[in-house]
């Protein structure tokens, strides 16, 4: 079959791979329909990302049929439409019992990782039973690719942790995919205020037509002062940071107004320092998180409702073929426009 390996830092090719088997009871082999690229992806291909190995399919999101499953497999059958979690969860573990499947013992984020992700025509999915999720009759298939990694991710690392609230002030440094899902599902607990920040005017153009009630371009460095201007000097109640850069960390700890939380998105690749000099008094809350997935069964009948719009995000098509150039459009954002590009297989 054909997929997009990983072959060390820098270096991706789409190539020959060997169609995927079974290998526990418990998996499932997916055909995949549609795919896309997350921005952990190019973390990866920078080489920040340790434990992915060169030889190794990227992808863990996607959309598929089931092809074939393990004799433990007994929630799916072949045929079956279903939505590939990025978070593998056995079900069973201590983690995987207290909702926290990104730690997952035998399982979490190992999906185009430790095992071949989804960038190819077939899939392993292991512990499939509590690892994939039936897609409903009249689904729109493209939209729910968005509820692989973004939008859970979006909203459990950044609106549950920040415990956004009604009536209560938000800022999302950061209006990427992740930063929009979060601003998209923070609706959801009707806040007053949602500030998006980002260095990109397209991003923040979209991040108001997804709902924001302000944006600020923080290339001048003065992000903090204008979010301060906007909130009567207060600062915001959640502070989401959904970039993953020293800079952006720290712009979150300036503007949490006292007693807020600053919810950690971002993957970090470098230390960020932490001004407890100043904040040790200001009574705020600072919370990390891997996406659990826990909230995808009710983020998909959000979406199924329509309660939330997760098309919107997808910006680009591409087919499995051209996945080099859906690589090559995701990466120039800032030129091409791009948020998140479907790649069917
Ligand atoms: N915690 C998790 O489980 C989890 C899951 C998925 C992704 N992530 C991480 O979330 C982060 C965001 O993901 P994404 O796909 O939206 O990434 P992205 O790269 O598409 O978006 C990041 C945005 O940040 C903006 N930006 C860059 N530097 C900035 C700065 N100095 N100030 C303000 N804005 C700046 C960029 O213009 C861009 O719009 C990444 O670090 C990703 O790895 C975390
Ligand atoms: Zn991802
Ligand atoms: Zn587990």
């Amino acid at each position: 079959m054909k997929a997009l390996v990983y072959n060390g830092p820098g270096q991706k090719n789409l190539e020959e791979h060997p169609k995927p088997t079974v290998q526990m009871p418990t998996d499932a082999i997916v055909k995949i329909t549609k795919t896309t690229i997350c921005g952990t992806d190019l973390h990866i291909l920078k080489g920040d990302v340790a434990t992915c190995k060169p030889g190794t399919v990227l992808g863990h999101e996607g959309v598929g049929v089931v092809d074939s499953v393990g004799p433990g497999v007994t929630v799916f059958k072949p045929g079956d439409r279903v939505l590939i979690s990025c978070i593998t969860a056995c079900g069973r573990c201590d983690y995987c019992r207290k909702g926290m499947y990104s730690h997952c013992t035998t399982g979490g984020w190992i999906l185009g990782n430790r095992i071949d992700g989804t960038q190819a025509e077939f899939v392993r999915i292991p512990y499939a039973d509590t690892s994939l999720y039936p897609i409903p009759q009249d689904a729109d298939e493209e939209a729910l690719v968005m509820l692989s990694d973004i939008l859970p991710t979006g909203f459990e690392c950044g609106v549950l942790n920040g415990k956004v609230q009604p009536g209560s002030t938000v800022a999302i440094v950061g209006s990427g995919p992740i930063g929009l899902a979060a601003l998209l599902t923070a609706q959801l607990y009707s806040p007053s205020e949602i500030i998006m920040i980002d260095l990109d005017d397209n991003r923040l153009a979209v991040g108001k037509r997804f709902g924001a009630t302000a944006t600020i371009n923080s290339t001048d460095g003065k992000a903090a002062e204008k979010v301060m201007k906007l909130t009567a000097g207060r600062g915001v109640d959640t502070a989401i940071e959904a970039v993953g850069i020293p800079a952006t960390f720290e712009l979150c700890t300036d503007i949490v107004a006292p007693g807020g939380t600053v919810a950690n998105v971002g993957v970090h690749g470098v230390k960020a320092d932490l001004h407890l000099e100043t904040l040790w008094s200001h009574n705020i809350t600072i919370t990390t998180r891997l996406v659990d997935t826990v909230s995808t069964p009710m983020l998909l009948k959000t979406v199924q409702s329509k309660r939330i719009n997760a098309r919107q995000l997808i910006t680009h098509h591409f087919k499995l073929s051209e996945i080099l150039k859906a690589y090559d459009t995701f990466g120039k954002a800032a030129d091409t426009k791009a948020l998140k590009v479907i790649i069917e297989a």
